[in-house]
């Protein structure tokens, strides 16, 4: 897991692997380093902690040097010490190695090592494949450059796993080495420069001509050239490509958090998500990127939807709009699960992976094993450049603009949208009436002012996070479209606070989760009009008569609740269809003025990373 920056070229390689290295945070935050070719020989800092802390100590001790790789980390093997933090050396020491990935069979290898008289320092699953490349690199027979080459190549066939690295050598300064497996790694192509990373994204203020590697090549990287071979050696001629990949925007503005800031762009997000996809006349959407015609489109008998957290809980509610505009059964499916399970699945299935990054491992491993499969997959992301975007048959981008805060927000709600978005289109090439399709597409227009409106309540959402914050544990509960709703609450409630929540369907209550409720344990209903506000209100007399306080989410003309439950968050009316994208905004800033108030790190919250790249 975590991201990895090299670069070779004429300028000093410090400040470049830095910069370059903050904007792959996202992959992990737990520890960063480098490691630069000085001169002389290899030289290291590393730091627990953000990429900061790194560059405190770069500052203080710089290294002098035009060729070095770096490392943000998310821990997997070994905690997050400076001990544990990449770069790894082998036992000579004259090489250095960043990886992300994992090794499955490290505890064989080392103790394989371990009676060779290897030693460690950390008890990671890298410095074992350090000390592989540092042996192979002694006994290779190879000449000059091509013997590290030759050493990652024959160390990394030892492994099983996952692993993006990137190894830099004493002996060869200006030589960068890389390898791929399941892992990604792209090469930046500069002038004079060249750059290996995890994603196009570090790379945007250095260069927009980039080469993905393919899993299992090897490259070796100079200032003013790169060679990339095929897992036998043989030279593979690569396709540069041009990315669309605009600097990322990482300014809080006025706001003290991304986390609040992505809140409150929530309007502008879910515009950007449907601007240019209505065809009003047709009372339809149109979704060019899917690169399906209507035929192929009237064809799909199933739709089964990948993802993990935020991204999986989009797609159960895409569920019910799916089958409500279109009665296409829909399935999600865990990608975690889906990857490894031996799921049937029929044929004329639609797969659709959801992921804001586009890099989550579990859910590009399961889309994998569905092409595998034969199966056509369309993948609905945020970023992109990513790699779900790219292996993709098609799609819907997002375009809800960078996010930065590690607790998806406005993704959710791009998501949502995007979902409905093709429940109307697969709806009207079936029964859909052109009259509920109309309907949709005002109710879909006027969702940003009501957003806003949902937003202005952020004062009030606040008093109630500060009286229900001191609490130890919470439940959510939330009926058909709303239950995904409630996971979604307890989900953003579990990251940013670290409070235990869990999001249940309202009528699961009476099986077993009712013994938790008593004055201390407070429940998030989700309550607006809909078919079943009567059923929701017999849940919340069902909590109240156990002395449970009730949150409830309810439209503000609701005069009722107020008078049955201990708090309200209110919210506008729309659409049936469209009231949990609005149900969840005040869910959004409960988590966050929650987390604010326990002095919690909103943005970054502990053991977490924004885009889960192993698995
Ligand atoms: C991580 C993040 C979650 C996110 C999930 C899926 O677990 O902490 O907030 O929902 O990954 O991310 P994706 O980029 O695939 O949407």
């Amino acid at each position: 897991m975590c991201g990895i920056v090299a670069y070779v070229g004429p300028r000093d390689a410090q400040p470049i692997l830095l910069d370059a290295l903050s904007r792959l945070e996202y992959r992990g935050y737990d520890s960063a380093g480098l490691a630069i070719l000085n001169g002389k020989g290899v030289e290291v800092r590393k730091k627990s902690g953000r990429i900061q802390e790194l560059a405190k100590a770069c500052a203080s001790h710089p290294i002098q040097g035009q060729s070095g790789i770096s490392h943000t980390r998310w821990a997997t093997h070994g905690a997050a010490t400076d001990a544990n933090a990449h770069p790894h050396q082998d036992a000579a020491k004259k090489l250095a190695l960043v990886h992300n990935g994992v090794i499955e069979n490290y505890l064989e290898l080392k103790t394989i090592l371990s009676k060779a008289g290897h030693t460690f320092l950390s008890e990671t699953d890298t410095e074992i494949l350090a000390h592989l490349v540092g042996d192979a690199f002694q006994s290779s027979k190879a000449k000059g450059e091509a013997r590290l080459v030759d050493a990652v190549r024959s160390a990394t066939q030892k492994i099983q796993g996952t692993l993006g690295i990137a190894v830099i050598h004493t002996d060869f300064p200006g030589l960068v080495v890389g390898a791929r497996r399941g892992s990604p790694l792209v090469i930046g192509v500069g002038e004079g420069e060249n750059f290996l990373a995890s994603d196009t994204q570090a790379l945007a203020p250095y260069t927009s001509r980039v080469v993905i590697l393919q899993d299992q090549e090897v490259v070796s990287l100079h200032a003013d050239r790169f060679d990339v071979s095929s897992p036998l050696g043989d030279r593979t001629n690569v396709k540069i490509e041009e990315v669309e990949n605009g600097v990322t925007h990482s300014d809080k503005g006025t706001y003290p958090h991304f986390m609040l800031k992505e809140i409150f762009e929530q309007p502008a997000a879910i515009t950007n998500a449907f601007r240019g996809r209505l065809d009003v006349d047709a009372a339809t959407a149109k979704l060019g990127g899917l690169n399906l015609g209507s035929q192929e489109l009237r064809q799909i008998e199933r739709i089964c939807v990948l993802g993990c957290g935020t991204a999986l809980h989009a797609g159960l509610v895409g569920k019910y709009l799916i089958e409500t505009l279109a009665k296409i059964p829909v399935e999600t499916q865990h990608a975690s699960e889906f990857r490894y399970g031996d799921s049937p699945v029929s044929g004329r299935t639609l797969f659709i992976a959801v992921s804001q990054s586009g890099e989550t491992a579990d859910t590009l491993g399961a889309m994998r094993e569905a092409k595998r499969r034969g199966f056509t997959c369309l993948g609905i992301c945020n970023n992109v450049a990513s790699t779900i975007a790219r292996e993709s048959d098609g799609g819907v981008y997002m375009h809800a603009g960078p996010e930065i805060g590690v607790a998806a927000t406005k993704s959710f709600t791009s998501q949502v949208v995007i979902f409905t978005l093709l429940g109307l289109l697969l709806g009207r090439l079936r029964f859909l009436s052109a009259a509920h399709g109309r309907e949709l597409i005002e109710a879909m227009e006027n969702l940003p002012a009501l957003i806003t409106q949902a937003l202005a309540h952020s004062d009030a959402i606040r008093a109630v996070a500060q009286r229900y914050a001191k609490h130890r544990s919470m439940l959510y509960l939330g009926r058909l479209a709303n239950f995904p709703i409630a996971l979604e609450g307890a989900l953003k409630m579990k990251e940013v606070t670290y409070l235990h929540a869990e999001g249940y369907p309202s009528a699961e209550l009476k099986h077993g989760v009712i013994a938790l409720i008593d004055k201390e344990t407070p429940t998030v209903l989700i309550a607006t009009r809909d078919g079943v506000y009567d059923k929701n209100l017999g849940n919340l007399q069902e909590i109240k008569a156990r002395g449970g306080p009730v949150i409830a989410v309810a439209l503000e003309e609701d005069k009722k609740i107020i008078t049955l439950a201990d708090a309200v968050l209110p919210v506008p009316r729309t659409h049936e269809l469209l009231q949990p994208i609005l149900n969840v905004i005040p869910l959004q800033l409960l988590s966050y003025h929650a987390a604010v108030a326990l002095g919690r790190d909103v943005d970054k919250p502990r053991n977490l990373a924004k885009s889960v790249t192993v698995e």
